[in-house]
């Protein structure tokens, strides 16, 4: 069932989202040679706190940090760490964090220090394929024009989306109905409404679109061990057009 939010819900999921874009705004800060992703994950934590706000991740279905830091052909859900970051890496950050009892959750990859250019191709396509999936969230269109218009953006550059992994429905809980699948046909699944709030988060491939679970039972890589990267913004639907809460 999806859970349609008022206009006062949806502002404060905006008070959740933008202490998530302020989090981010601290961690690309940090990014640097050297740094470990575990100094990322304190310093994340103590923000949220200070703030008034609450993690969202620490202690989810056991998950034991505050953010996830996936690091090269880390997908998503990376343990922070202390192995420090090396030039030419890159690393994707998610937070998630309730106030007032409504979640943000977003998620952003940062290139560390130098990177290829077929690297930063990469982080280009899918924050550009991100922004494709927001600019379908419209009154009328149907939930997998979404996932289409994600998924033509990252295989015309030659990239691969992953499939086992999906964007979610965001309110008092972290992940509601629908999911968002970052592929698939156009012209499917529910009507967007006013009122529904999405987390869209497209996981692309340099390689193709496999990925394992590793013995953590988190950490989701590349099955070629090709880099991938990760972008995620909290997104509302409104009369207005798309509004994304995850910003300052
Ligand atoms: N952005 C991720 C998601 O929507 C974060 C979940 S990490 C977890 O699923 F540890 F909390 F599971
Ligand atoms: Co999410």
């Amino acid at each position: 069932m999806i859970i349609l939010k008022s206009k006062d819900e949806i502002a404060t999921m905006r008070r959740a989202g933008q202490i998530v874009a302020r989090a981010h705004e601290l961690v690309a800060n940090m990014i640097r040679p050297g740094i470990t992703t575990a100094q990322i994950d304190c310093a994340v934590e103590e923000f949220l706190v200070k703030n008034g706000a609450i993690p969202a991740f620490k202690g989810y279905q056991g998950y034991p940090a505050t953010v996830c830091a996936s690091v090269d052909e880390v997908v998503v859900h990376g343990i922070p760490n202390d192995e420090v970051l090396k030039e030419g890496s890159i690393i994707g950050v998610d937070i998630g964090a309730f106030v007032d009892g409504f979640c943000g959750d977003s998620a952003w990859t940062y290139p560390v220090g130098f990177v290829t250019d077929e690297v930063k191709k990469l982080l280009e396509v899918t924050e550009k394929a991100l922004f494709a999936g927001i600019e379908q969230a419209i009154i009328g269109n149907r939930l997998s024009d979404i996932s289409n218009a994600i998924q033509t953006i990252v295989e015309e550059n030659g990239f691969s989306v992953v499939r086992d992994f999906v964007g979610h429905g965001i309110g008092r809980k972290m992940h509601e109905d629908p999911q968002v699948p970052n592929f698939g046909p156009p012209g499917r699944g529910p009507r967007l409404k006013a009122g529904m709030t999405l987390a869209l988060e497209p996981m692309v491939n340099m390689g193709s679109h496999h990925v394992q679970v590793c013995e953590d039972n988190w950490t989701v890589v590349t099955r070629d061990k090709s880099f991938s990267a990760h972008f995620e913004h909290t997104v509302a639907i409104t009369d207005d057009g798309p509004m994304i809460l995850t910003v300052l």
